[in-house]
């Protein structure tokens, strides 16, 4: 597996981590406008100082970055400047970065190693870890790609003092997620701490960045390829949070936070099916009653969609693939499992509907 390094200490003395990995000093720096412009002087001349051979490359800021074309430009590139097998590939980025690196990383010159330095919540917790790597077709996102480890992931939860609040949310989403499927002592935790984490104070953020990490880690080498079910449980949420995505045209609404209303979703259905209690259920919205989205434009988005809407947009990937929607559900806080019965269409409309209740009104559920 990966070896993670959760440290304010993450990217120092890189000749000598790269080094203690067998990794060789000719690296290409992948960066997007944001984190070139916050991140790229320090970084590059911290390498080069250190004897690095740098081929430094730049992307736009948006998700369609993460496509063929893209890759493809960069491809020629780094061929121009006899980038080959001996060199790797350092992302510096959010999940964006991280996904489109690790894709070129994966397959050029049939595979160099790729090491990820994440700089958004969303990526520290969760995109630069596991080896998904992908670009989007115009049919789908993350159809292309492969499954390709990151030697290292280099994670300083410091680089996120520069993210807006809005990215915070949306990846703390993924955090909390964690609590919900795997750990009880964390959801407590974030419950108890969550303005601390927020506020990126310490130790509550590196303390919530590491115990993410590690349990996506350990998830992932339990279940790589996704094949017992278990990798599978941390896409709670997700089937609500894909349909309301797709209707947003992947545009208008964060991922974490389709996310976060795809766990209160799913938080109702694992009640309605007799897998959670009342109590739990209770507790878990209270988590997500806390979370703040832009001037509420995210839940008037959600109330304003009809449920059978959001259902058809849910499946309708799934009908091209004659494949049929999973639901991940908890049995307790912190207990997650894969269904593997159908759920039949009028409970899921049923959770929607609970979970519209509960946003058009959080005080009250
Ligand atoms: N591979 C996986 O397992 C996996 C898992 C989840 C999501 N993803 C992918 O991750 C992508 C989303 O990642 P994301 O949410 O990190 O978005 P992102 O990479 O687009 O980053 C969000 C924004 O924050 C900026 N930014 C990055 N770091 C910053 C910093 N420290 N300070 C200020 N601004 C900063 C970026 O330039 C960008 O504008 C999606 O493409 C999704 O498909 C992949």
């Amino acid at each position: 597996m990966s070896t993670i390094i959760v440290s304010g200490a993450a990217t120092a003395g890189l000749r000598e981590r790269f080094r203690a990995h067998g990794l060789k000093q000719k690296t290409v720096v992948l960066f997007d406008t944001n984190t070139r412009k916050l991140f790229g002087e320090k970084l590059l001349s911290a390498m080069k100082a250190e004897g690095f051979t740098v081929l430094e490359l730049t992307v736009p800021s948006r998700e369609n970055s993460k496509s063929f074309s893209t890759a493809f430009k960069l491809y020629g590139r780094m061929i121009e400047a006899g980038v080959d097998r001996s060199w790797n590939l350092l992302a510096v980025g959010g999940g964006v970065v991280g996904d489109l690196g690790g894709f070129i990383a994966a397959s050029y010159y049939r595979g160099i190693p790729v090491i990820q330095l994440p700089t958004t919540l969303l990526a520290m917790t969760d995109s630069s870890i596991g080896g998904k790597v992908a670009v989007n077709h115009p049919l789908g996102k993350n159809l292309i790609g492969f499954f390709h480890l990151p030697e290292l992931v280099l994670i300083d939860p410091s680089y996120l003092r520069t993210l807006p609040a809005r990215e915070i949310y949306s990846g703390l989403s993924e955090v909390v997620k964690y609590g919900f499927i795997a750990d009880r002592a964390m959801f407590e935790r974030l419950d108890e701490h969550f303005e601390e984490v927020t506020a990126l104070e310490e130790p509550y953020l590196t303390e919530a960045v590491r115990r993410s990490a590690e349990i996506k880690e350990a998830v992932v080498e339990a279940d790589f390829r996704e094949m017992s079910g278990l990798r599978a449980t941390l896409n709670f949420g997700h089937t609500f949070a894909h349909g309301l995505e797709k209707l947003a045209d992947y545009r208008f609404i964060r991922h974490g936070e389709a996310v976060t209303i795809g766990m209160a979703c799913a938080l109702s259905l694992s009640n309605h099916l007799g897998y959670l209690d009342e109590a739990s259920l209770e507790r878990g919205l209270a988590l997500i009653r806390k979370f703040r989205f832009p001037r509420g434009l995210v839940e008037k988005r959600f109330l304003s969609i009809e449920a059978p809407v959001l259902l058809e947009n849910m499946l309708s990937d799934k009908k091209k693939l004659d494949s049929r929607l999973r639901f991940v559900l908890l049995r307790a806080l912190g207990e997650a499992f894969l269904l593997e019965e159908d759920v039949e269409d009028r409970e899921v409309l049923r959770a929607i509907e609970s979970a519209k209740d509960f946003f058009r009104n959080p005080r009250s559920c």
